[in-house]
């Protein structure tokens, strides 16, 4: 579909064309069977780092490619035109984990921890829900207890996107004591390793969607981590992990356009295809008037997220931007891959053909990395707090 709107570069086309290419070859032929069987294993990563794709925004003096934001998301939207759960991974990685480091880590902790991560040697997960925590991530109850150069930490994370495949694992926990509860406040985030004592993978989810991207709980059970492992200051995990949802809310509108724009290109396709009442479907305006509308609403959601990513780069504030870009997206997603089996009816029901999985995996977008309903709650703050 046409990208006509947003004027890409000469780099971000060859970016755009390369990620194409390896979508197609790489992961078009595993799509299914990894959609089937619930999981692709750490390889997926160690392709995408081949290409960069682990460190898009991270500055070359730390082992990244030093790109922008809009760039980054270019590479993401082709990534999850053909495999959805593929692009998860590489949206929580770019910019979950490694901006975290980046923005509020040490310089010890850059080289040890972002520059591998920026290289693809390590891939990095985020653990901030809980099964008790969700859209109220600030009740979260994951504790951590200063022992002397140690923390001990207890709890279970939920929810955590390749937990079981990562090397480092960003994760929030409560370090305020059960007397003192300081709220939001009250929570700060760990630099976790799989190797650690009583870090152990739990439940991994059976889902609807995004089946190719592993979904767990991670248990800790008297993990002792040392303070050097501490991200910034103690009391702040909250306020890192919010700041950088909103690089991962544009993450996740790039995924949601990437999906809704394959459902689009799928129903063209088959449109002009498919005959009945001895004319292709396409002929019928019950039918154009569909195409015009997926068509519409992918090219504005596109063009909305790269006026955020836009503004990201160049340093604004994007609080509200990126929820905007986040609800519009993903919800553009789901309306969009419900239309596409509407117009492949039966065939659209059926695994055989590509819209099924579409929107199975469309319907998470609206759920992770904040609901649609977290998304409305933070544009209309922002209405308030600039009135
Ligand atoms: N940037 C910087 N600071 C922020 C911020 C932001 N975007 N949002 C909040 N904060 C700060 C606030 O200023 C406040 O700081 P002070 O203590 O100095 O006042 C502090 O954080 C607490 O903020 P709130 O009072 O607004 O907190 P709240 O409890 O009312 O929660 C919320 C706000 C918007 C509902 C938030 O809880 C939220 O976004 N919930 C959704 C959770 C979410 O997105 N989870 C995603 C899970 S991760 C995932 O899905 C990844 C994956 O694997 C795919």
């Amino acid at each position: 579909m046409s990208w006509a709107l947003i004027p890409l570069s000469e780099e971000q086309r060859a970016i755009q064309q390369t990620a194409r290419d390896f979508a197609t070859a790489e992961l078009a032929p595993h799509s299914d069977r990894w959609d089937r069987d619930g999981g692709f294993d750490r390889t997926v990563a160690d392709k995408l780092a081949e290409l960069g794709f682990l460190g898009m925004m991270i500055p070359e003096a730390y082992d990244g490619l030093g790109l922008d934001t809009c760039t980054y998301l270019v590479a993401l939207e082709e990534i999850a035109a053909v495999d959805a759960s593929v692009a998860v991974l590489m949206s929580v990685h770019n910019s979950l984990p490694t901006q975290m480091v980046l923005r509020y880590g040490s310089e010890a902790q850059k080289e040890r921890f972002l520059k591998p991560m920026a290289r693809g040697e390590a891939l990095g997960a985020f653990a901030l829900s809980e099964p008790e925590a969700g859209s109220d991530a600030a009740s979260l109850q994951a504790q951590a207890v200063l022992d002397g150069d140690h923390y001990v930490l207890n709890g279970v994370k939920a929810w955590v996107s390749h937990g079981s495949l990562a090397d480092v694992i960003l994760c929030m926990v409560r370090t305020d004591t059960p007397a003192e509860r300081k709220g939001a406040r009250g929570i700060s985030t760990f630099l976790l390793t799989p190797d650690m004592k009583g870090l152990g993978i739990g439940k991994k989810e059976d889902k609807m969607g995004i089946r190719g991207d592993p979904t767990v709980q991670i248990v800790l059970e008297d993990v002792r981590v040392p303070k050097e492992n501490l991200l910034g200051e103690e009391g702040m995990g909250f306020v890192y992990a919010m700041q950088s949802l909103e690089s991962g809310r544009l993450g996740i509108a790039a995924q949601a356009i990437g999906i809704a724009r394959s459902a689009l290109e799928h129903s063209v396709r088959y449109a002009a295809e498919r005959k009945q009442f001895n004319k292709p479907i396409k002929e019928f305006q019950a039918i154009q008037f569909k195409l015009a509308d997926m068509a519409t609403r992918v090219t504005a959601s596109r063009a909305l997220l790269y006026a955020a990513a836009a503004a990201k780069d160049r340093g604004e504030p994007i609080t509200q931007f990126a929820s905007m870009s986040k609800l519009m997206a993903t919800e553009t997603a789901m309306w969009v891959t419900t239309q596409a089996i509407q117009i492949f009816g039966g065939y659209g029901y059926v695994k055989e053909y590509p819209v099924e999985r579409l929107f199975r995996d469309a319907k998470v977008t609206e759920i992770y990395e904040g609901t649609s309903e977290i998304q409305r709650i933070v544009i209309a703050r922002e209405l308030y707090a600039k009135s």
